[in-house]
């Protein structure tokens, strides 16, 4: 192999050439990997049979060949090989750039971007619909307080009156400040959730914290007749971590597990390391009723719950914390059956394995 070679080969980019004839003189392979084509013999090919299953490279191509109109990162979205969704980033350029023949095909996959970007988003959204709500929250704290103080004053005056009359008026008042307590209670919850909490980070094991959240939620576990299981890696990696968020996190997960069960199941907890890129890994699976495929991409959404009693932000919670530590969650379910959502977080630079 010559050096150009060997560099096009080590791209972490999809590059493919074709000739005046639209014949592909090669792909690297990175590219080969990208559109699937392991046992596809590229050179020789014309687009029309390399991309007959992606329309919109084709026709990418076509423009190019017939009227040498190139493209500058062009964003595609593409079934990959697998079955899943892939967006892509499309390059054309001229093979030879003086008589504007032959092509260049650069193609890089978005895809992690593209995630990253949507969780950015979501995270900065949820940021900003909690400054809203705090501040409504706040207003309607201090008319609270004021109903609140005149209720209490009015119980007081009922105690002057007689009979029956007496008997009527204070049902209702008991009424009104049962409801006064709910509404109360609305906004103080409206108003821890829209705090978003400074983190606290140390070295600490996530087997730690997948330990302690189980121990917390056994009794439950015993009472829905829930198997609790844990895998753990010994020695695992420590993270920079703020070890009540992130437990918080792993609660409102394990919450979800339970109640997508609804009855007997398991709950498994495993933990690894992955070295080489850095990251430890929780996945948290249960045997629950799964998510249908149709709504697995809103349950991260702000106030999503499919739940009489839900409030739809223990997702988003566990989310946001995770982002703040540098990680990011991910979720695989399948309907009736169960499902998995895994956590992603980076190894401490500090890191001391921990003894275990
Ligand atoms: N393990 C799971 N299995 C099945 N569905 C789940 C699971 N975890 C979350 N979901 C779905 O995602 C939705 C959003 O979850 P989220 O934790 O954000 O809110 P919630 O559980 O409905 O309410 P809250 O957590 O505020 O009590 C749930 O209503 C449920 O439909
Ligand atoms: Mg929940």
């Amino acid at each position: 192999m010559d050096y150009s070679t060997s560099i096009l080969e080590s791209l972490g980019e999809g590059i493919a050439a074709f000739d005046v004839d639209r014949r592909a003189l090669m792909a690297n392979a990175y590219l080969k990997d990208l559109m699937g084509w392991a046992r596809v013999s590229v050179v020789g090919q014309v687009p029309d049979t390399l991309f007959a299953q992606r329309p919109q490279i084709l026709s990418i191509l076509k423009e190019g060949f017939e009227q040498k109109r190139l493209v500058n990162h062009v964003d595609v979205i593409d079934h990959r090989a697998d079955g899943g969704l892939q967006h892509l980033s499309v390059s054309t350029s001229f093979l030879s750039v003086e008589n504007q023949q032959g092509l260049v095909l650069v193609i890089r996959d978005v895809s992690e971007l593209k995630r990253m970007e949507w969780e950015m988003f979501q995270v900065e959204k949820m940021s900003a619909l909690g400054r809203l709500a705090a501040s409504v929250a706040h207003e309607v704290r201090n008319p609270l307080g004021a109903i609140d103080i005149q209720l209490q004053l009015l119980e007081e005056d009922l105690g002057g009156i007689e009979g029956i009359q007496q008997e009527r008026l204070s049902r209702r008042l008991n009424i009104a400040q049962t409801e006064m307590k709910r509404l109360d209670r609305i906004v103080q919850n409206f108003l821890r959730f829209s705090r978003t909490p400074k983190l606290r980070l140390q070295p600490l094991s996530l087997n730690d914290v997948v330990q302690r959240v189980f121990e917390l939620v056994s009794p439950e576990a015993r009472e829905q007749e829930v198997t609790l299981s844990l895998e753990l890696e010994q020695g695992l990696p420590q993270v920079d971590g703020d070890e009540s968020q992130l437990g918080q996190a792993v609660l409102n997960m394990t919450v979800n597990a339970f109640q997508a069960m609804e009855g007997p199941g398991e709950v498994r907890a495993r933990t690894w390391a992955d070295v080489e890129v850095g990251q430890v890994c929780l996945a948290l699976s249960d045997t629950g009723r799964g998510i249908p495929e149709a709504e697995i991409d809103r349950i991260f959404e702000f106030y999503y719950t499919t739940k009489d009693e839900g409030t739809g932000l223990g997702l988003s919670i566990a989310q946001r914390v995770l982002f703040q530590h540098g990680g990011h969650l991910e979720v695989e379910s399948q309907e009736g059956a169960g499902t998995t959502f895994r956590f992603f977080l980076p190894i401490s630079k500090q890191n001391g394995l921990h003894n275990e």
